[in-house]
């Protein structure tokens, strides 16, 4: 290699680690943030992060190309962020919600989305928080947007979500066991849920157990150690 190529790959390796870490800087900011807001509740601390974990391991299953993987970990994250705007009184009642605090309750993802507009960085992300609560029935909200009209990324966290919420303990119940979690999820797939993202959840999750260490880290480590 001649003394310009030399120059032109070092500084290509400096972009790239660069680039790692303003990315690390950034997503835990995202984290700091989404856990400081999670501290509101006890029972939902750590609710994102392990969100993004199980949206992760579906989208590597996919084979979602890394930048994808990044957005999908990001909107993960920050999916419930418009719960900023819900009062606590609705937030944390133990019993069911009435049909007013329901509506109130369902404010959540577009707020989220117009939170997340206003930074350039975090745009793109906006359908996939907007659309997390959409069913593959149609029956979902805030459009009722169908099937494949419904963004990937959004039936992904939706899948994650839903199996987080019921396989932690929550202040009204114990968490489900996983394997009559994943019973539920199958019940409901097709309905409520994309199949495909269910099949391919249910084969990942079964051995899984959430890691100490984010996927992501370990790609990125992965990709310094190749690069
Ligand atoms: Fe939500």
């Amino acid at each position: 290699m001649d003394h310009s190529s030399q120059l032109l790959y070092f500084l290509y390796i400096q972009n790239l680690v660069l680039q790692n870490q303003f990315r690390t800087l950034f997503i835990d900011t995202v984290r700091a943030i989404v856990g400081a807001l999670e501290t509101r509740d006890q029972y939902t601390h750590g609710h994102s992060i392990r969100v993004s974990r199980y949206a992760i391991m579906v989208g590597e299953k996919l084979s979602l190309p890394i930048e994808r993987l990044h957005g999908l970990e990001l909107a993960a994250l920050l999916h419930d962020i418009g719960k900023i705007g819900t009062p606590d009184d609705i937030l944390h009642k133990i019993q069911s919600l009435n049909t007013a605090e329901f509506s109130v309750m369902k404010l959540h993802p577009v707020t989220g989305a117009e939170l997340l507009s206003q930074v350039e960085a975090l745009r793109p992300l906006v359908p996939f928080v907007k659309h997390h609560h959409e069913r593959f029935d149609g029956r979902g909200y805030p459009d009722g947007l169908k099937g494949e009209d419904i963004p990937l990324e959004s039936r992904i966290i939706l899948v994650a979500d839903t199996f987080d919420a019921m396989t932690t303990t929550r202040s009204y119940r114990k968490g489900l066991d996983k394997k009559v979690a994943l019973k539920e999820l199958k019940r409901c797939s097709g309905s409520q849920f994309d199949p495909k993202v269910i099949d391919v959840f249910i084969s990942a999750v079964e051995n899984f157990e959430v890691p100490t260490e984010s996927i992501m880290e370990k790609l990125d480590q992965e990709k310094k150690r190749a690069a």
